[in-house]
């Protein structure tokens, strides 16, 4: 889960590549370090320390270094606890490398190669370093091949030899590296966001394949010495989508983005009215011939696939299961040619997802992946993968990211629902008309954020927070109190609001504000009588519903947000970005680290 980078070429590399880190901050944010070769060789100048990128600026400042090749790693630590020596880069005889991934048999490579006592960190990565020393005699390709075939477990290296001037070497398994030329020289990343900046083409390293980073380019080779072809990608999300552009936080900047990603997902796809995934290559038998379907996600992604499991059964009629991607593996199950598996991911590379998606594949199950960066694992293990375009989404809380995922799960359903001959044209026409109204009635919502502050800062204080509702309104709530919990760390809970009185509502008291979203016609009066229910208890409601009907019922709500009209399967769309708006504004009064929220990093790639 951390970021990587490496540069070579003519330019000072020690600024690009804190810039470039600092980028990708968002990946792991608990130390940070950079290692710098000079043109004539000699071991590598590495700076490093516990503490954020700004930190290790500060320091390389004060040592004043300098160099035109270099790597760099921002860490989330997991092998050993987060400290100087434990920061990367680490160096062992002629090797420098960095490293993301987690080596499973780093105890066992200590006894094979005796290593116990010889090592300064605790990390599995210093002990990758040692392996590569112990084979390098003067040829890299065959000293990372033969340590490559050594290792267990994930890993994004880079790698430099000090008898090697001015080059970088790289090799991955599962976890990523992206690739490309500049100007003056190459670049490696974790990520295409560090790339961005000076180039619109890049590549994703295949696994176990080594690349080599020379100011004269890019070389690439299979493991077994083979020079090996590389498929370029071009970026298509333009580079001030990665800068703050004005916002405090990314999180703002990513909220207020959301009708035009939105609309980037969605009209590309809609062809003569309809939803259109010929580009994707899914045909309508494939969508027509599945029993069952099984949502694998994680996070965010999971609580879209919640929504999306509503949309399918209540439109299409068949079952769907969505299962948290840590958890299907171990859970025996049952998938198979009848089932069509949707994975769900922002980053591509949640390995959780990617491996349960590789299993339901190999019990032959047809696959479409829902995935934002392109080229990522999770994409490219895939039959079929749909581009959400919502551009880099930096924030370590997802919000955009959400949203262009539900879009796509809308355009999906109702392509399903026209493969099955479900739908008529009036059908048909009044659903695409209604998704494309999302956008505006997004803005609508925005326009609003200062009253949804004013209703952010009633809870700012409260120690637990209970989010009611019922329907594909608990499935928002559960979206919104992860949202809360992760950027503001107030505990919160989202509960069905049927089931509270079976238990939970022993915690409702005066002190508990409840957030409760009623937008489903079908299931207002009996989520009403739950608001009322907790209400009797002390709880200070804010009450976010559809409309602006007068209630019945005596004032049951301290506060309250009327949500813009949309037929009750849309009104997921406003609903979130209220609960978006109100989790940012609570974590910027509290005056936290929005983007970055402590113990957490944008991409997970361990188990
Ligand atoms: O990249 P992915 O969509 O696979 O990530 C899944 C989760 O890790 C992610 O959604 C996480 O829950 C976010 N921090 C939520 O804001």
């Amino acid at each position: 889960m951390c970021g990587i980078i490496g540069y070579t070429g003519t330019k000072e590399a020690s600024g690009i590549m804190l810039d470039a880190l600092e980028l990708l901050e968002y990946r792991g944010y608990d130390s940070a370090g950079i290692a710098l070769s000079d043109e004539n060789g000699g071991p590598a100048r590495i700076i490093k320390r516990a503490g954020r990128v700004k930190d290790l600026r500060l320091l390389c400042e004060e040592k004043n270094v300098s160099g035109h090749c270099g790597i760099g790693h921002t860490r989330w630590a997991t092998h050993g606890g987060v400290s100087d020596e434990n920061a990367h880069p680490h160096g062992y005889g002629k090797i420098t490398i960095i490293h993301n991934g987690i080596i499973e048999n780093y105890r066992q490579l200590i006894e094979k190669y005796e290593l116990d006592g010889k090592l300064k960190s605790q990390t599995d990565s210093e002990v990758v370093a040692a392996v590569l020393s112990h084979f390098y005699q003067g040829d890299p390709y065959s000293a990372i091949r033969k340590t490559v075939l050594k290792l267990k477990g994930t890993f994004a290296l880079a790698i430099m030899f000090e008898d090697i001037p001015g080059k970088i070497y790289a090799v991955r398994n599962v976890s990523p590296i992206v690739a490309a030329n500049t100007e003056d020289g190459a670049i490696l990343s974790s990520d295409v966001a560090a790339i961005v900046p000076f180039t619109t083409q890049y590549f994703v390293v295949p696994e176990l394949n080594v690349v080599c980073l020379s100011r004269e380019g890019i070389e690439m080779y299979d493991l077994s010495g083979d020079k090996a072809r590389i498929d370029w990608l071009t970026v298509d999300w333009d580079i001030s989508r990665s800068d703050k552009g004005g916002y405090p936080f990314y999180m703002e900047k990513e909220i207020m983005e959301q009708p035009d990603v939105i609309n980037d997902t969605v009209l590309p796809r809609i062809k003569d009215g309809k939803p259109d995934f010929t580009a994707e290559g899914i045909k309508d038998e494939m969508l027509a011939s599945c029993e069952r379907i099984c949502v694998i996600a994680c996070g965010t992604a999971m609580h879209a696939g919640l929504v999306g499991k509503s949309l399918i059964q209540s439109m299409i009629g068949i079952h769907v299961d969505v299962v948290m991607a840590s958890e299907f593996m171990y859970n025996d199950p049952v998938v198979n040619d009848k089932t069509l598996v949707i994975a769900i991911s922002q980053s591509g590379e949640t390995i959780d997802t990617l491996e349960a998606l590789k299993f339901a594949r190999k019990c032959g199950s047809p696959s479409i992946s829902i995935v934002n960066v392109k080229g990522a694992s999770i994409a490219r293990a895939s039959e079929h993968v749909i581009y959400t375009c919502a551009g880099p989404e930096i924030a370590v809380a997802s919000t955009k990211a959400y949203t262009t995922q539900l879009a796509v799960l809308y355009l999906l359903t109702a392509r399903m629902a026209i493969a099955r001959g479900l739908w008529s044209e009036d059908q048909t026409k009044k659903y695409m008309d209604e998704l494309l109204r999302v956008p505006d009635v997004m803005k609508e919502v925005l326009s609003q954020k200062e009253e949804i502050h004013h209703i952010a800062d009633t809870i700012l204080n409260a120690k637990d927070v209970f989010m009611i509702g019922r329907g594909l309104d608990y499935s928002i709530l559960l979206e919104g109190s992860l949202k809360l919990k992760e950027v503001s760390y107030i505990h919160s809970e989202a509960y069905a609001s049927g089931e509270l009185k079976h238990g939970t509502i022993a915690l409702i008291t005066s002190e508990t504000p409840v957030i409760a979203v009623v937008t489903q016609d079908k299931l207002k009066s009996k989520e009403l009588s739950n608001i009322k229910e907790v209400q009797s208890r002390g709880a200070k409601v804010i009450l976010l519903i559809k409309g602006d009907e007068v209630l019945e019922q005596e004032k049951i709500w301290s506060r309250i947000f009327r949500l813009p009209v949309m037929e009750d399967e849309f009104m997921v769309m406003p609903a979130s970005v209220v609960l978006q708006l109100i989790a940012y504004y609570v974590s910027l009064d509290k005056g936290l680290d929005v983007d970055k929220p402590r113990n957490l990093a944008k991409v997970v790639t361990v188990e």
